[in-house]
């Protein structure tokens, strides 16, 4: 019998790129989830099909796990299953399925709940008890081994689930007791890519320091002030913080025209608050509404060519699944 975990996808709330230099960032986990089967092999190989993304009937040799060329869409599995087997001494063939609910083009992080899910499934199979923390741990170094580059609050949110104050490397992971938030999510129908937006910012950092450091302690400012007004339901004061986060993301050049015009509509449309999620340069906005609002704010949206996700937020982290 195979085993079965999931985990979900997430949505950065406030705070990113400066949580990449250190300061805090706020992140909520939505119920579109990642789900990855495993079973021991006899041959010494990993197979792995991860349909979502096209890779039907890929095979390694467990002694060449991590070498050679890998194709990037079997990377997270790959080097996640050697990082695993390397740490706890063990060599087994392994037969890996991924499944998602969510599309990785969205940006709900399915690099990080695919690593998550997979050492989950591994330490389950081969029954070596792991903490969330040991869990964290192997994720965050198999992502940074991959992209060098990146803050850990993706594999964060995948691992603790519910809603997180989080700083890099998971220095502080702290799950907040808050109920659902009401978001509406709009797809601008672009791809970013999390590591040239990374990039695009460190040289912004190597030609004006001073300005953007300036710019990072105002967003580590109002993440500190929005999580007081999150466990206070002030929601009123959470979207105005919401507001101020995109602008100080449109100065620092993340933003791009068409998340600036569903952010517009959204806003129009009488939303408490409304921001880009992630790295910018595409992927997906935010948009904080009452239940009331939210097929109001959602039909907005899309009149400017968002492509709504139906989401529900702050839910269960990674698990078994029967
Ligand atoms: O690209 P996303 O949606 O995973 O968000 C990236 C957020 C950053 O702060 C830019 C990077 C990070 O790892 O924290």
């Amino acid at each position: 019998m195979p085993i079965t975990v999931s985990a979900p996808g997430k949505l950065m709330l406030l705070g990113e790129h400066a949580v990449v230099y250190g300061h805090p960032c706020l992140v909520t986990t939505v119920n579109q989830r990642m789900r990855v089967a495993v079973e021991k092999l006899s041959p010494s190989i990993l197979t792995l099909e991860a349909e979502d993304v096209e890779l039907i009937g890929y095979k390694k040799p467990i002694r060449k796990l991590g070498k050679g060329k890998i194709p990037k869409r079997a990377m997270f599995i790959e080097i996640a299953m050697r990082n695993f087997f390397y740490k706890y001494s063990i060599q087994s063939g392994l037969n890996v399925i991924t499944k998602s609910e969510f599309s990785p083009q969205f940006g709900f992080g399915s690099s990080s709940a695919v690593t998550v899910c997979l050492i989950k499934a591994l330490s389950e199979l081969f029954k070596i008890n792991l903490t969330l923390q040991e869990i964290f741990d192997l994720s965050y170094k198999t992502i940074s081994d991959i992209q060098k580059e990146g803050s850990g609050f993706d594999a964060a949110a995948a691992i603790y689930g519910g809603t997180l104050y989080f700083t890099a490397g998971g220095k502080i992971i702290e799950p907040l007791p808050i109920d659902e938030l009401n978001l509406v999510v709009g797809y601008s129908g672009v791809k970013a890519d999390t590591v040239s937006m990374i990039n695009l910012l460190k040289e912004k950092i190597y030609t004006y320091k001073s300005g953007v450091e300036k710019i990072f302690d105002k967003i580590a400012d109002l993440v500190k002030e929005a999580k007081k007004s999150l466990l206070s339901k002030d929601w009123i004061r959470f979207g105005t913080l919401m507001n101020f986060n995109q602008d100080y993301l449109e100065d620092l050049g993340l933003s791009t025209e068409k998340l600036g015009s569903m952010i517009l509509a959204a806003r129009k449309a009488g939303v408490y608050g409304a921001k880009l999620s992630g790295a910018g340069g595409g992927d997906c906005m935010i948009a904080l509404v009452t239940p009331e609002n939210k097929k109001q704010v959602a039909t907005a949206i899309e009149r400017v060519g968002g492509e709504i996700v139906e989401v529900t937020t702050n839910v269960e982290g990674v698990k078994s699944e029967k």
